[in-house]
């Protein structure tokens, strides 16, 4: 049994976790900024990578006390190196390459969205492939085809703002803190009377999504009925993005002749997402695959899982290595 020491700090959370090679997670620590940006109403670059600074070597101290196990016992350094903030991305990758350069071992960099996806993979769970793939993060929102390999290829992708993103920015328009996500799927539970958005791009014949058109709906919806319930403003959104979302799912599935979906990403932490998801899975007689509820949002454990496989592929890192900041397959 080999482990390995994986370490996620592309954004606002700091984390670590020990995996073992067949993705078992023996602890992931997971050290929230979201306090420290908040009052700025979203991600302050500067302010997350020297707050990793300060958390790196608790979080990874943590991760290894959980696993009752000590630097010695590593096998293998994994961090992501991107697509995420720069600064931030350095902090995880120099310590990756600090802990393999002092302790003798390989270093593995895997990339962040592919990285959802894996989280799929975690504790046992094998989802059937091939499968069609579907992140919905804070900073993509992209359908892939993952073969039996688990190799990805992209199939469709947002032309704008992804969906956690618009989340963030419909909750701002609102008036709630940063991150929307979780309050908007608060407030929209208490909605009686759903306001109706347009559907985005629902009808396109292709596989991509705009979402910046429904964000702007929200914003004039909103100006022109300042005494509408925000609660019903807010579940008229939540529903539109997750007919979009399913409908996407339904074409993808279709056009690749396939019965296996896999869902992952920050917003799949929605519940009435999930559930959408899940009724759409039995109607239609998907396989559908999602990851534990910890496992949705940012969290160290899924580099794990990525950098197992980045293993056998034989796609491993050393020390140069460079971060970035873009997707290079959306
Ligand atoms: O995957 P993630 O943790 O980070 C990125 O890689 O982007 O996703 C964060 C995004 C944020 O935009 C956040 O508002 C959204 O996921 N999110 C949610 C929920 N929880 C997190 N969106 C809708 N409902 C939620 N419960
Ligand atoms: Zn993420």
């Amino acid at each position: 049994m080999s482990y390995i020491l994986a370490i996620e700090t592309s954004c606002d959370e700091t984390s670590a976790a020990v995996v073992d090679d067949q993705k078992f997670v023996l602890s992931n620590v997971v050290a929230s900024q979201v306090e420290f940006h908040r009052k700025f109403g979203g991600v302050v670059p500067e302010i997350a990578s020297r707050k990793h600074l300060e958390n790196i070597n608790f979080v990874v101290g943590e991760a290894l006390e959980k696993a009752g196990l000590t630097f010695k016992d590593i096998d293998y350094y994994a961090a992501t190196n991107g697509p995420g903030l720069i600064g931030a991305l350095l902090i995880g990758m120099t310590t990756a390459k600090s802990y393999a350069f002092v302790y003798d071992r390989p270093l593995v960099f895997v990339d962040h969205v592919e990285s959802h996806i894996w989280a799929n993979f975690l504790n046992g769970n094998e989802p059937e492939l091939p499968a069609v793939a579907y992140v919905i993060s804070g900073g993509h929102t992209s359908l892939y085809l993952m073969n039996e390999n688990k190799e990805i290829e992209v199939i469709g992708s947002t032309l704008d703002d992804a969906v956690g993103e618009a989340f963030d920015k419909v909750a701002k328009i609102l008036g709630l803190p940063y991150p929307g996500g979780p309050e908007i799927e608060k407030l929209a539970e208490k909605s009686k009377n759903p306001v109706s958005f347009p559907r985005p791009a629902i009808d396109s014949p292709d596989l991509n999504f705009s979402f910046s058109g429904l964000k702007t709906a929200v914003l004039y919806f909103y100006r022109k009925n300042p005494d509408k319930e925000i609660a019903d403003i807010a579940r008229g959104f939540q529903d539109a993005v997750i007919d979009v979302l399913i409908s996407k799912a339904r074409r993808a599935l279709k056009e690749m002749r396939l019965k296996s979906l896999i869902i992952a990403g920050g917003v799949i932490a929605n519940k009435a997402l999930r559930h959408a998801f899940m009724r759409f899975a039995e109607e239609e007689g998907v396989n559908l695959s999602f990851p534990q509820f910890e496992y949705c949002t940012d969290n160290a454990a899924m580099i794990g899982a990525r950098a197992v496989d980045a293993i056998l592929q034989g796609k491993v890192g050393n020390y140069s290595t460079a971060a970035y900041a873009i997707s290079r397959n959306r």
